[in-house]
């Protein structure tokens, strides 16, 4: 694989990293807003939504832009939204520019989580694609986990002002690190700039691949008209089924449970002390960190499917495991190191399989005429299904119990499995051309 390729990735997943910061940021933060602001609990709710908000919003309109001025464009604004976001946030003299700056943080995060996959979709070969946008997946757990980080730091000042600011160091660098990069061959076709995108292929791919990967490139827009007349068609609607389903199933799986309440997770387990949930805590993060490695290692090899079968497997078994071990009169003891475990399996399951994989594969399976369209309904739905189950998580707990609670998200990967199954097309080093006619 050549470094170049991995440089154009590299700097295009700071997009991941920033949307995993981002996220995670705000769960240490906020109790020291709520103080300095003397914050209602619903509009400290709000202040830890309103990026769910923005994220929506995001990307809802990021296709379009990313069909209009590219991607590399859209990445590249996404990089200074993030950073006027960050020094706002930073700066807010009051609540209502705090919500409107963390308002922004959320758009740049719904424009980077639709258009950095899709760029580093776009510009991979097909042999290491999935290794390549599997990269941003691994962003986004390393900004998860450096928020974590950051939050630990400056908690004892209570120094939220920095814990939000932080994030302009990373925009700034995506920013910068974008200028030299190329744009999308595939987009430059598309808009009819046939030398530069040649250019620009040859560069990535080597020239002895480039002929074919011209021809297919070719071929899929000759096929397909842009515009809204694409809903009628049946495999982008199919592709939508896909693409949407995955999107959804990666979030009622129940992820943000953990990314988002950990510590009161790990508080109904039994851990008593703040300490001990801030270490079981840190624990999960390193976890989803380095097991995302193996989807980036294998991902190539043994394909999209077997990962995700493994992957949804193990979180159905360790969402079991953690539903029993709730259902037990009083936890404890070995009950506790039973739960803590299944949390760990449950988040080291999906780091290898439903966290890249999702986003991998919903840059995969639609045509170039519709990449950015399709993308942009999938994340959108991602995001959605994202407000809903961290919105109304507390709730289940409360009305239905931990082990009613975690029993429904274990059934929800088995549905997954059998999604996998019946719908989901194996993308593994095939062209996007080749995929997309197929789906
Ligand atoms: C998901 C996020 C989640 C993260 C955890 C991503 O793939 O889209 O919602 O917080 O993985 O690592």
């Amino acid at each position: 694989m050549r470094p170049f390729v991995v440089l154009i990735a590299s700097i295009a997943a700071l997009g991941g990293l920033l949307f995993g910061y981002d996220t995670g940021v705000i769960s240490g933060a906020i109790l020291f807003i709520a103080k300095a602001f003397a914050l209602p609990t619903h509009l400290q709710e709000f202040t830890v939504s309103i990026v769910l908000i923005g994220a929506m919003t995001g990307s809802a309109c990021a296709g379009v832009l990313a069909d209009r001025i590219g991607r590399r464009q859209a990445l590249f604004l996404a990089g200074g939204v993030f950073g006027l976001g960050a020094i706002g946030s930073a700066l807010a003299a009051g609540i209502g520019v705090l919500l409107v700056s963390r308002f922004v943080v959320g758009l740049a995060i719904g424009l980077s989580s639709v258009v950095a996959p899709l760029y580093i979709s776009e510009v991979s070969p097909a042999r290491f694609r999935g290794a390549l946008v599997s990269l941003y997946q691994f962003a986004i757990t390393v900004g998860i986990l450096g928020a974590f980080i950051v939050d630990y730091a400056f908690a004892p000042s209570g120094a939220w002002r920095w814990m939000l600011g932080l994030a302009v160091i990373p925009s700034l660098v995506l920013v910068g690190g974008m200028i030299p990069l190329p744009q999308s061959p595939r987009f430059l076709f598309k808009i009819g700039r046939v030398d530069h995108a040649r250019r620009v292929l040859a560069r990535i791919a080597g020239s002895d691949e480039t002929a074919e990967e011209e021809a297919a490139i070719r071929e899929g827009l000759r096929v397909k008209q842009a515009g809204m007349e694409i809903f009628a068609d049946v495999p982008f609607r199919r592709a939508l089924l896909v693409g949407v389903g995955l999107a959804i199933l990666q979030q009622v799986t129940g992820i943000n449970t953990v990314i988002y309440y950990g510590p009161q997770i790990f508080h109904m387990a039994g851990v008593g002390s703040n300490q001990a949930s801030i270490l079981a805590t840190a624990v999960v993060g390193v976890v989803n960190v380095v097991l995302t490695l193996v989807a980036i290692l294998f991902v190539d090899g043994v394909g999209r499917k077997p990962l995700l079968y493994a992957g949804c497997g193990g979180m159905c078994a360790a969402l079991l495991a953690l539903a029993i071990a709730f259902a037990q009169p009083q936890l404890g003891g070995a009950l506790t190191w039973i739960a803590l475990l299944s949390l760990v399996v449950y988040v080291g399951s999906f780091a290898y399989s439903l966290g890249p994989i999702v986003w991998l594969l919903i840059s995969e399976i639609f045509p170039l005429q519709a990449r950015g369209l399709g993308m942009s309904i999938c994340t959108l739905a991602n995001w959605a299904a994202n407000f809903v189950v961290s919105e109304f998580f507390l709730t289940m707990i409360e009305k239905l119990g931990g082990p009613a609670t975690f029993a429904v998200y274990a059934f929800l990967c088995v549905v997954t499995i059998a999604f996998v199954a019946r719908v989901v097309p194996e993308t593994k080093r095939q062209l996007l051309e080749r995929i997309s006619a197929a789906v």
